[in-house]
């Protein structure tokens, strides 16, 4: 796969040479593959988003290297500015972020930044509005108009207004039902297939994570600890707990089996995927014992 960003060797110390010196990132690497749908785990506290602030330019190593597209960032202000138009970052409870006295103007702010013409920036802000869900007369609306799921929306527009070819998103469905959160999860994917973009997703939610990405990155007291598929992470819950993390309930309850005497594997971590390995058992008689 096409690497579009890079993480080499990259240490962040907050507060140098204080009292309050904290080494958030120690020696991450880890390369970003176009198109790619990457989840980002990790105990409160291991340095997730101090990560991604990294991905964008917003925090520069203590030590260390970021590359977009093969060019370090840091090396001329130029390809710095030129990352944060390229990389896409929304914010933990995004919707605290908006000022405008429209959504339309809110979600028309990164666009227009970027020095892109009226007619350019209209057209993107319909386009992001419509890949989120948000009508044209929710546009016309104060963003303090709307309900919180969408006001959440907007704010994730705003984002993808810039039509990024990374998206980062820290914890985009914190705090909605589950209603809400599978459809910010269909606007993120319906976002990544247009656009052929990369989406990198910080979680807690374990079954989010294992029915959307194609690969799990796991921080644990400021290390990269694994970088891997969702299936090869899921087979260590041992390691996972450790970490204060956990695996899909479905893998808990494979587990479960597991020890019981039911000869099932592991590795399951979707309710589909589940069914296909339950459903014969039951079926022969076999998961009764
Ligand atoms: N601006 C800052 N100044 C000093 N220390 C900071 C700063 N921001 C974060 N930290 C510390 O760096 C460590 C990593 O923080 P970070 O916010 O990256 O963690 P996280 O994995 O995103 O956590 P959470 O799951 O709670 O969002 C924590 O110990 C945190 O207290
Ligand atoms: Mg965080």
């Amino acid at each position: 796969m096409e690497p579009v960003l890079e993480i080499r060797n990259v240490s962040h110390v907050y507060g140098a040479d204080t009292p309050f010196e904290h080494v958030a990132l120690d020696n991450v690497s880890l390369t970003v593959g176009r198109g790619e749908f990457v989840g980002l785990i990790g105990h409160t506290g291991s340095g997730k988003s101090t990560l991604i602030q990294h991905m964008n330019g917003l925090l520069r190593p203590s030590n260390g290297q970021v590359l977009f597209e093969g060019q370090d960032v840091w090396s001329d202000a130029k390809l710095t500015r030129r990352l944060r138009f390229h990389v896409g970052l929304v914010f933990q409870y995004p919707e605290y972020q908006l000022f405008e006295e429209t959504v339309f103007q809110d979600i028309a702010f990164g666009p227009k930044n970027m020095g892109l013409s009226e007619d350019e920036v209209r057209a993107r802000v319909l386009r992001a509005a419509g890949f989120v869900g948000i009508t044209e007369k929710e546009l016309e609306k104060s963003p303090f108009d709307l309900s919180g799921g969408q006001k959440r929306r907007a704010a994730i527009a705003g984002v993808i207004a810039m039509e990024p070819d990374v998206l980062i998103l820290d914890e985009p469905t914190a705090g909605l039902d589950p209603v809400g959160r599978e459809s910010i999860l269909e606007n993120i994917r319906a976002y990544q297939a247009a656009q052929g973009a990369s989406v990198i997703m910080v979680s807690h939610s374990m079954e989010e994570i294992a029915s959307n990405v194609d690969r799990l990155l796991v921080m644990n007291d400021s290390h990269l600890v694994m970088d891997a598929t969702p299936a090869e992470v899921f087979a260590k819950p041992e390691e996972l707990v450790q970490m204060g993390l956990a695996v899909p309930k479905v893998t808990q309850v494979l587990l479960k089996l597991r020890e019981l005497g039911v000869d099932v594997p592991a590795s399951a971590f979707t309710v589909e995927q589940a069914e296909k390995l339950l459903l014969p058992l039951l079926k022969g008689g076999k998961a009764a014992c």
